[in-house]
């Protein structure tokens, strides 16, 4: 396996507010990594500075072995990472259609947009379903898979998501999670950040604890479900 994200030794914050204080994690080409941490632990800034909407201020960002710390997002969605933030991820006033055709904007040409559509259509018949429709007038669950679809649309290598199940049923959750499954099997990476951690835990073939903005543990997945501190400290006993 090789590594397709080395994230090492990050500080990083807002002006002169540090928060992340030397953060290491790392995701193998074809595994879902999870994250998980109190609210306020850095987590967000964390994804945002691997998607580079801030800059770290010592440390380095790996893609592929190769230093993309200090470049701009829409560089690095061109080369193959996608960004889904926490809550605010899709345009509520525009069609599920119109959201789509946005997440394919980077491909320039529409003949190729229009066949990625279609191909998302095919994967998510419930967006099919629903295309002529607000992205405002949907479900939670289902305002996560078209922001999940939308980033698909260039199918990225790299997938970085904030807190996807966030208020979300447990139900919901559940099939958010197959879906992401399922994208995992296509072969894309994911670099997943929960507060809600069980369902996460679970699909993950590594997993970190951040705290304060530093690394408290990592193990797989399985491993840090069933570990006794992890359960009384961030899963709620
Ligand atoms: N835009 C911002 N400006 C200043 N401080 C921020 C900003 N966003 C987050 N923070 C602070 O950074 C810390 C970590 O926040 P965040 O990364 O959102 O944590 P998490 O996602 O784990 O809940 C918190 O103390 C938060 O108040
Ligand atoms: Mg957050």
């Amino acid at each position: 396996m090789t590594s397709i994200l080395e994230v090492q030794n990050v500080y990083s914050g807002y002006g002169k507010i540090e928060v992340l204080h030397g953060v290491s994690i790392q995701a193998d080409s074809g595994e879902i990594v999870c994250i998980i941490g109190p609210n306020g632990s850095g987590k967000s800034t964390l994804l945002k500075t691997i998607f580079g909407l801030i800059k770290p201020k010592r440390g380095v960002v790996l893609f592929s072995g190769r230093d993309i710390s200090l470049k701009e997002p829409e560089e690095k969605v061109g080369m193959g990472i996608a960004y889904i933030p926490q809550g605010k991820n899709i345009f509520p006033s525009l069609t599920v259609r119109e959201n789509l055709e946005m997440g394919g904007t980077p491909l320039h040409d529409s003949r190729v947009i229009e066949k990625a559509l279609q191909d998302i259509f095919q994967r998510y018949p419930v967006l099919e379903k629903r295309m002529k429709m607000k992205a405002g007038s949907l479900s939670g669950g289902e305002r996560q898979v078209l922001a999940l679809a939308r980033a698909s649309m260039v199918q990225p290598k790299l997938m970085l998501l904030d807190e996807p199940s966030l208020g979300l049923a447990p139900k919901v959750i559940e099939e958010i999670y197959e879906r992401i499954n399922a994208i995992n099997h296509a072969g894309v990476t994911f670099v997943i950040v929960e507060q809600n951690a069980r369902k996460a835990l679970k699909s993950a073939h590594r997993a970190y604890v951040l705290d304060l903005g530093i690394n408290r543990l990592e193990d797989t997945g399985e491993r840090l479900l069933n570990n006794e501190e992890v359960k009384r400290l961030y899963l709620g006993g």
